[in-house]
């Protein structure tokens, strides 16, 4: 049997094929159920027990060469097949199609750039938090809703650590490692337990602004917003700034844009009223100063945050939340034009 074994081994190395019928042949007639080497191992069983540790190991042997034999003949074959599929080199390449920028990326990329231009620094933060960052050292009292399951994803309870909701938790950490004066502009992806909608989603991205020094006033947040919005959408834009409420400005505004579309006259996407909002606003919370190790005797501030989302929708007219993250070849191709 050993040398019958060893014949085989010979045989088959020095079998070749041309077609992939070919080595199929190879491998039923070798290894298939009814195949030579499923014939030696039934044979295996009869011989003498002296001789079974060597022939074990031989047939072993001639198992593992025939696969390696069958996946060789294969590799080959699928060379020489691709290689003669090539007719003609001198043919030109096949074009590569270039890639965009994402909406989100093209207008936080715009909104930072208006800022720098005015000496904004940009600083980011962890997306996974804890609650001082995003509620205790921004004046939220302790019972107050936004900490509620409904709205914040938690992680760990007590200490609690957590998915961050607002961009405000970058302010925190810019006050905690520089002293005024602070001028600086915060991008983030933020989270909220939110059913989706077309209007709503769990994820989505903020840009916060800080500005803190001696004799910062409420004009100054205005007329640093006016000059944002008519960057943002046009020299003609106009700025409207409603009262608000946030635990951590005092006084807080809401800001509108003049609807773009209609030009103030009214359409379906500023739902008739000529206005869009865009921002909440507000001067820094004194309480949140002095949280932070700054003297609010001698300092003052403003700090405003956008949804980035939104802000992409009025620009581009997009009427759907969902698609940003939907990653649809037909909606992205859309903004390949757009740097
Ligand atoms: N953090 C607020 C929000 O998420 C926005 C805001 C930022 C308001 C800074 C005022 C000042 O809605």
């Amino acid at each position: 049997m050993h040398d019958k074994i060893i014949q085989i081994i010979q045989d088959s190395e020095n079998f070749t094929a041309e077609t992939l019928e070919q080595i199929e042949e190879f491998r039923i007639k070798y290894l298939s159920k009814k195949g030579i080497v499923s014939a030696l191992f039934d044979e295996f069983r009869t011989i003498p027990g002296d001789q079974k540790k060597e022939v074990g190991q031989l047939l072993n042997q001639l198992k593992i060469s025939l696969q390696n034999k069958i996946n060789s003949l294969k590799e080959q074959l699928s060379n020489i097949v691709t290689t003669s599929n090539i007719q003609d080199l001198t043919l030109p390449g096949s074009p590569i199609n270039q890639g965009s920028r994402h909406p989100i990326s093209i207008v936080r990329k715009e909104i930072l750039e208006i800022f720098a231009r005015i000496g904004f620094t940009v600083s980011e933060g962890p997306e996974i938090e804890d609650d001082k960052h995003v509620f205790s050292a921004l004046n939220f009292p302790p019972e107050h809703p936004a900490r509620d399951m409904q709205d914040t994803f938690f992680i760990e309870k007590d200490p609690d650590i957590l998915l961050r909701t607002h961009t405000s938790s970058i302010q925190v950490r810019v006050m905690e490692k520089t002293s005024p004066p602070i001028r600086t502009i915060s991008p983030g992806r933020v989270f909220r337990n939110e059913a989706i909608s077309a209007r709503a989603h769990c994820i989505f991205h903020q840009v916060e602004g800080l500005y803190i020094d001696e004799k910062v006033s409420f004009a100054d947040l205005k007329q640093t917003l006016l000059y944002f919005a008519k960057e943002l959408f046009g020299e003609s834009t106009k700025i409207r700034l409603r009262p608000s409420y946030f635990p951590f400005t005092e006084p807080s505004a809401e800001m509108d844009v003049s609807c773009n579309l209609c030009i103030g006259k009214g359409c379906n996407v500023c739902k008739y009223t000529g206005w869009l909002e865009v921002l909440g606003c507000g001067m820094v919370d004194p309480n949140v100063l002095e949280f932070n190790n700054i003297d609010s005797k001698k300092y003052t501030g403003f700090a405003f945050g956008m949804g980035v989302e939104r802000i992409a929708m009025l620009k581009f007219q997009i009427r759907d939340l969902r698609l940003y993250f939907e990653n649809d070849l037909r909606f992205l191709e859309q903004f390949s034009s757009v740097i």
